[in-house]
């Protein structure tokens, strides 16, 4: 797909959007603390984000330890952070411009393995510019990692947004790549690197609290259809179960699943059940270079 330069509103959303994901940000995790409610902590960002008038892009993703990524609590969760790796991944959007990032809070004492995916963050937003090949970016990403002695995540990947669209084209690799296509102007990328002391693969667990529509479609199930009313409301974004009004809604979203109509998320977590770090910007593709639209959540910010 070709990418003339974003307009000046599409800029001036994408720069809103990032502006209220790092308030957001550095208010959550400091929350995020032994003893704490995880369904606290996302409410309290999710809460924050509609206040200050923007849109969620996806359910706040609280992954513990061995989980990568789609962990989010459900309705009445009472999980407490205990003494854990927590990847705190947040998407705002305004107007759906989308702003995605994550910092890693660690109350495990490895605090190398949350400096290597920050490091690697780093070294690919130094690495990230028009007529870059994404495999040249990763390639920054895995030498990073791969210098601290972990792996990175082989089968995750940053990728691009769109307006209403949490993941489109282009997949940036966590690893080198040979021959991969170039970042153009006018594209905004979420690049992520994640880090492990496992092998470095996730595959899916069995908790699934993250769903998305697929297709429109009608149903015949009374309840099926007043959760579908529901989850029109979010444009084509991902939703958590938590955020359906309907108290029948788990059996409402199977069968909505077993009709195609949306899909499920489930957690993904490292393949050896090892500790996984995360750290994620969101950046503008720009004639010149690159503008981080989420700069202020990680300590190379400056
Ligand atoms: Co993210």
């Amino acid at each position: 797909m070709s990418h003339g330069p974003l307009d000046d509103d599409a800029v001036e959303s994408y720069r809103e959007a990032g502006a209220v994901l790092v308030e957001a940000m550095n208010e959550a995790r400091e929350m995020v603390e032994p003893g704490r409610s995880q369904l606290e902590v996302a409410e309290w960002v999710e809460d924050f984000v509609r206040e200050e008038g923007a849109g969620l892009a996806f359910p706040v993703n609280l992954s513990v330890d061995p989980e990568a990524s789609h962990a989010t609590p459900s309705r009445d969760d009472d999980t407490e952070f205990g003494e854990e790796m927590v990847c705190l991944d947040v998407g705002v959007h305004v107007d759906g411009y989308i702003a995605d990032a994550a910092v890693t809070v660690d109350h495990t004492g490895n605090v190398e393995l949350v400096e290597a995916a920050e490091m690697a963050l780093e070294a690919a937003v130094d690495e990230a510019g028009p007529g870059v090949e994404v495999g040249v970016v990763g390639q920054a990403i895995e030498d990073v990692i791969r210098g601290y002695g972990y792996t990175p995540v082989l089968n995750l990947s940053g990728h691009g947004v769109e307006q209403y669209d949490a993941h489109t084209e282009p997949n940036v690799p966590n690893r080198g790549v040979d021959r991969s296509v170039e970042l153009e102007p006018g594209q905004a990328v979420a690049i992520e690197p994640f880090a492990t002391d496992g092998r470095g693969k996730v595959g899916e667990g069995t908790d699934e609290e993250i769903y998305e529509l697929q297709r429109e479609k009608s149903v015949r199930d009374r309840r099926a259809r007043q959760v579908l009313e529901e989850i029109a409301e979010f444009d084509g974004l991902p939703f958590a179960a938590r955020w359906l009004s309907n108290d029948r809604a788990g059996m409402a979203l199977r069968r909505l699943k077993q009709a195609d109509v949306v899909k499920g998320y489930p957690v993904l977590k490292e393949a050896d059940d090892a500790l996984v770090s995360q750290a994620e910007h969101t950046l503008l593709v720009t004639d010149e270079g690159v503008e981080v639209i989420t700069a202020g959540i990680h300590d190379f910010d400056g």
